[in-house]
């Protein structure tokens, strides 16, 4: 069946995957639509928004972003609502990002909070979500002309998939996911990359970052995905580490044009690996 080109990443996430669709795709299974698809680490979830399989498992420990997925499946009219009072202005903007400083940010209503989201990822600088180690959104006013806040296609293309099919949308650690899968699963492993230098790294995904510890528990877990025949497909940097981590799998080296500084202002091309447990 023709894909709706329509249905497309909804927020911009650091490592997005749009510019490797292609090479991603050429090394996915060939008979994926007999396979449920499985991410762990959906960030905006280019490869799943493209292949829309019918069945799949989505995860992301940064529930921030995962209540924005089940706002867009459950309550987009009051979402694209409550997106079109939002204002392209430097004081609200700060005002809106220091809400998550509040003790109360929790029970605010959900709506609200995707809201809030969407509409930072959109007007920040960069449209990068990064959370400091307090688990504080501290990306700076980007001050953008005409910042597309309220994309509402594109939201509604999403929530209509996101109900036609048999999605389940989950905020939890990574192992919870593959500890339960048979298989029948297909998964697609987009971690944080280890970094290629000390000062490239980019680890505000989610309060905590990620370390060398944390790179070797997950090879740990796609050993566990082989042993229980589970195909797995990984991105990540083209790393010494990370190479000798999966020596005893097939890896692919492709190129990436990443923002190579901190800041992401400066960008250039950089390999990163694509790693699988299947010929
Ligand atoms: C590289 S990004 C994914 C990029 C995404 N595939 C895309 O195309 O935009 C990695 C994601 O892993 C999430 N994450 C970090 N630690 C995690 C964990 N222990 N379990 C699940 N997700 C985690 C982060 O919140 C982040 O969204």
């Amino acid at each position: 069946m023709a894909k709706n080109r329509l249905i497309s990443p909804f927020v911009k996430w650091a490592g997005g995957k749009r510019q490797l669709l292609d090479a991603i795709v050429a090394l996915c299974p060939p008979d994926m639509r007999y396979h449920t698809y499985v991410e762990p680490f959906i960030g905006g979830g280019a490869l799943f928004f493209h292949l829309q399989p019918d069945n799949a498992i989505i995860n992301d420990l940064n529930s921030e972003l995962i209540n924005v997925y089940n706002m867009v499946k459950d309550n987009l009219t009051e979402l694209v609502a409550d997106l079109k009072k939002h204002k392209n202005e430097s004081k609200y903007f700060y005002e809106l990002r220091s809400l998550d400083r509040s003790a109360d940010f929790a029970s605010m209503d959900k709506v609200k909070r995707a809201s809030r989201v969407l509409y930072l990822n959109k007007t920040c600088f960069n449209g990068l979500y990064r959370v400091n180690n307090a688990g504080e959104f501290n990306s700076p006013f980007g001050n953008y002309q005409n910042p597309n806040i309220v994309n509402e296609p594109v939201l509604k293309a999403v929530s209509l998939y996101l109900n036609a099919k048999n999605v389940r949308i989950l905020s939890t650690d990574y192992e919870n996911i593959l500890r339960d899968l048979d298989e029948n699963a297909f998964v697609y492993i987009d971690p944080p990359y280890h970094p290629l230098s000390e000062t490239a790294n980019f680890t505000g995904y989610v309060q905590g970052g990620w370390s060398a510890a944390d790179q070797i528990r997950l090879r740990e877990a796609c050993d566990d995905l082989t042993r229980r025949n589970i195909k797995f497909l990984l991105s990540n940097s083209a790393s010494d580490f990370i190479r000798r981590q999966y020596e005893n799998y097939s890896i692919t080296t492709v190129k990436a044009n990443r923002s190579v500084n901190a800041d992401g202002e400066k960008r250039g091309e950089v390999d990163e690996v694509l790693i699988r447990n299947y010929e």
